[in-house]
């Protein structure tokens, strides 16, 4: 391979672009060109979140002495000669400017070898000038490092995100790539702290549970498709796993990662009704089409991309995502998303429709907490009732003698105990665990469960965030999750969020936190607890809850917990959870949609019973 300055006309296709946008953007440039040098071994080490330090050391061809200064001028590449080449690109690169442009806005030092060589040569660059050029000894292959990002540009230093978000994209770019070359080992490394170990693999599954954990690789399906524009081949999310917010959803073509909106829509309307709204399944899909079908060029960083036969690979990732769906065997509607529900008159202003009738309003206790399952309540409740030698004593409470039939003895206390104070529950009725009937003045009401419990986990929430105070919060034991160096920076800078919502979080060595406690009403059973963190952690990155105009961001975490705390809750298990739920429902201040704008009860008049007979 040699390096050729590209003639001014391809040049000139080439749209000239921004390549250099934060940190992440040099980790994606020095590991492609690791790999594209035919690297088997590619670390990265980070420091301050790439502010400081973005460093990639490969053990692939390296570069001869000229080279090595010649890589560092605009247009130099090693592997595109003629405009022709460029329909049959299956390198990263081609554009030859990744290096020009960084080396533009930081302090680059190259080190590099070839096989062949004795020596290396060290280049040092400061603002596109050459500011050293020297031989050293070195290890066969390229180590590249470039330090003070932007050190010349104080405005984009500035702009620069938080450390969190900064090298969240830098896990998201590394992960990418990784993604792409199982064969090909990678470490990821910030502040001295592992981050990523990917071991050299066989198939991308490996990969993707050494990146992504075996966790979420056991809720993988396969997907394959052979159509004549496409091949594809991947793994797609059950749907009970999608999550609440984007996460890992990866397309590549040709071994190449890509963004793409549309593809995503092929993806989602083959999950269509199968997971809750706002919640997206994992996928890892790889398509592989003939090269010159595809224009990877109409984007700086490559990241979009244009396909001829857009609409075809549509259906074909639409067909092989649905086929994986049909074998999932996943059935199940989401009824209150039917266009035919919305025929369900809107429910007036007029309060007293809400309530179903015969209510005797004097005797329902409105302070009645309606996360309380029936088994705490019946813990507590209980507890006052029982004899003196069956409570528990402070000594003898210990994990290993713990008496779980204390629960059902008391439970048994419950139902005496409040039937004075609520509603015979003969009038409700749960559906499916998802919707609760009951009547209304006139007609027969319908309460969605899950948006109902949204509204009152968001009311909560909003609450304690605005007015001051903690959301109460039901006591687990202990579960240590593993969340990585980054995740723990996260929940650091969250504590007085997280503390007032309920949560109780505790950091546990370098990359670990213990859970101890969660939001009244959050599921909490061990199995899920590591998902409810991955959400979590999810939620508090998410940008669009940073600090704007006043109120504007609790209302965002109120949102997104409120999501959190009712997809993570438990199905209801009795009309008596069911009636609690109602009365608190109908309490709030605007019961009739969730904080998200979706319908949470409806009420069917009637006259339209009537018509069915
Ligand atoms: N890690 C590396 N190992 C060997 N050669 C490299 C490495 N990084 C860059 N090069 C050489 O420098 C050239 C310029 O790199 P770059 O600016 O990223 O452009 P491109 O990747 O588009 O060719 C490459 O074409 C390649 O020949
Ligand atoms: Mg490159």
């Amino acid at each position: 391979m040699e390096l050729r300055i590209l003639p001014k006309n391809i040049a000139d296709m080439i749209a000239a672009g921004e390549v250099v946008q934060r940190p992440a953007s040099v980790v994606k440039e020095l590991m492609e060109n690791a790999v594209d040098a035919g690297a088997g071994q590619v670390d990265v080490v980070v420091t301050d979140a790439g502010r400081t330090l973005v460093q990639v050391i490969d053990d692939g061809s390296g570069m001869t002495p000229d080279d090595a200064v010649l890589c560092f001028e605009r247009h130099a590449t090693s592997k595109l000669a003629t405009a022709e080449d460029l329909h049959h690109i299956l390198s990263f690169g081609f554009r030859g400017e990744a290096l020009a442009s960084i080396a533009a806005v930081a302090e680059v030092t190259l080190r590099t070898r070839t096989r062949d060589a004795q020596v290396g040569t060290e280049v040092r660059m400061a603002g596109s000038e050459n500011t050293l050029t020297r031989e050293v000894s070195c290890p066969v292959g390229t180590n590249v490092a470039v330090r003070n990002l932007f050190y010349n540009i104080p405005a984009r230093r500035k702009f620069l995100k938080s450390d969190n978000v900064e090298l969240r994209h830098i896990v998201e770019e590394f992960q990418r790539v990784a993604l792409t070359r199982p064969e090909v080992g990678f470490s990821l490394t910030h502040n001295g702290r592992s981050i990523h170990v990917a071991k050299p693999a066989k198939s991308v599954k490996f990969r993707i549970q050494d990146l992504l954990g075996p966790a979420l690789t056991g809720d993988l399906m396969d997907i394959s498709a052979d159509t004549t524009i496409a091949s594809l081949r991947g793994y797609v999310g059950r749907p009970e796993s999608a999550r609440k917010a984007l996460g890992n959803q990866f397309f590549f073509v040709n071994g190449r990662y890509f963004r793409s909106p549309y593809l995503h829509k092929a993806v989602m309307k083959a999950y269509e009704n199968l997971v809750p709204e706002g919640s997206t399944p994992s996928y890892f899909i790889y398509l592989d089409v003939d090269p010159s079908t595809v224009d990877v060029n109409i984007h700086p960083t490559k990241a979009e991309i244009k396909f001829e036969e857009e609409s075809l690979l549509f259906q074909t990732v639409l067909a092989a995502v649905k086929e994986a769906m049909g074998r999932a065997s996943v059935a199940g509607s989401i009824e209150f998303d039917n266009p035919e529900a919305r025929e369900i008159p809107v429910v007036g202003p007029h309060f007293d429709e809400y309530r179903p009738s015969g209510i005797p309003t004097a005797g329902v206790d409105w302070n009645f907490n309606p996360f309380e399952t029936e088994e705490t309540a019946g813990r507590e409740g209980g507890d006052s009732f029982a004899p003196e030698s069956a409570r528990s004593g402070g000594k003898e409470e210990t994990v290993g003698s713990y008496d779980y039939s204390r629960h059902i003895d008391k439970s048994q206390n419950y139902g005496a105990l409040f039937e004075d104070r609520t509603l015979p529950t003969s009038q409700i009725l749960v559906v499916q665990g998802k919707y609760i009937l009951t009547q209304s003045a006139s007609g027969l009401m319908v309460i969605h469960v899950r948006r109902a419990q949204e509204r009152l986990f968001y009311d909560r929430f909003l609450k304690a965030l605005t007015a001051g105070g903690h959301v109460s919060q039901t006591a687990l034991f202990p579960v240590t999750v593993n969340v990585g160096m980054e995740g723990l920076l996260v929940l650091q800078n969250h504590t007085e969020v997280l503390s007032r919502l309920g949560f109780d979080i505790s950091p546990f060595g370098a990359d670990c936190v213990v859970v101890n406690g969660v939001p009244e009403g959050y599921s909490a059973q061990a199995g899920t607890v590591e998902r409810l963190v991955g959400d979590l952690l999810l939620a508090l990155e998410d940008e669009s809850s940073a600090p704007g105009l006043p109120g504007v961001m609790e209302q965002a975490l109120a949102r997104k917990f409120a999501l959190l705390g009712a997809t993570s809750g438990e199905k209801l298990r009795s009309p008596l959870e069911a009636q609690r739920l109602v009365d608190a429902l109908l309490q709030s201040e605007n019961p009739e949609f969730t904080a998200a704008g979706k319908r949470i009860l409806a009420i069917v008049p009637a006259e339209d019973l009537e018509k069915r007979f």
